[in-house]
């Protein structure tokens, strides 16, 4: 189903607004910056076309566009659906007059990430839920999980792909599914190529150590 309705001139101007905050918020934002939201806004619309359930248009970018809020300036993403629907709550209150579609946004925040413990429930939950977890499963989104991790690079490695596997099975629509596939692909081959590359590096250490032992043996 396309989109369930084209936007009004009033909507325009709310998404104009909600635009400028986030694009402003998420600038210098480490990992999930302003081009995560862009990627997850795009994947939004792609999924909302080619799935058969009706998909408000609004409501969709608007909670695509501040599903990450809570992360900005967060130490940690662990409440950043709970906190981000608060934050955005606030922000919408001053451009919407309709309390239920602030929440229909609101709820979309709290829901796309796993972290809240809430799964998500209308069509356009499913639907940003979806398109945040195919941006993860994808090269940047790798990159980003590694990044400020701790531990032996081994474990690190073995975590993210653990999780992407959990991802994918997530997935709500088989179109995400589709979408999704060749992001997973890149992602498994880069695992496999760190994994082969860590190998050979043990490899390197171990000839490197038996070296050291014919010299020990011959002196
Ligand atoms: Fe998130
Ligand atoms: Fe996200």
């Amino acid at each position: 189903m396309v989109l369930k309705r084209k936007l009004s001139k009033e909507e325009e101007k709310v998404l104009e607004k909600v635009i400028e905050f986030v694009e402003e918020k998420h600038h210098r934002a480490e990992g999930h910056d302003y081009s995560h939201v862009l990627e997850v806004c795009k994947h939004s619309i792609e999924i909302a076309r080619k799935i058969k359930e009706p998909v408000d248009p609004f409501v969709l970018l608007a909670g695509a566009l501040l599903h990450d809020i809570g992360r900005v300036g967060a130490k940690s993403g662990m409440f950043h659906g709970i906190d981000g629907a608060a934050r955005a709550e606030e922000f919408l209150e001053s451009l919407i007059k309709n309390t239920a579609t602030i929440h229909r946004i609101t709820r979309i925040i709290v829901r796309h990430t796993p972290t809240s413990h809430i799964p998500p429930k209308s069509t356009e939950e499913k639907v940003v839920s979806d398109a945040d977890t195919i941006e993860r499963l994808g090269f940047m989104g790798m990159i980003r999980g590694i990044m400020g991790k701790k531990g032996t690079m081994e474990f690190i490695i073995e975590d993210r792909v653990h999780k992407r596997l959990g991802d994918y099975d997530r997935l709500f629509f088989s179109v995400s599914k589709k979408m999704a596939f060749p992001h997973y692909k890149e992602t498994m081959n880069m695992s496999n190529t760190l994994k082969r590359k860590l190998k050979e590096r043990l490899g390197e250490i171990k000839e490197i150590e038996s070296y050291k032992l014919i010299k020990e043996e011959g002196s």
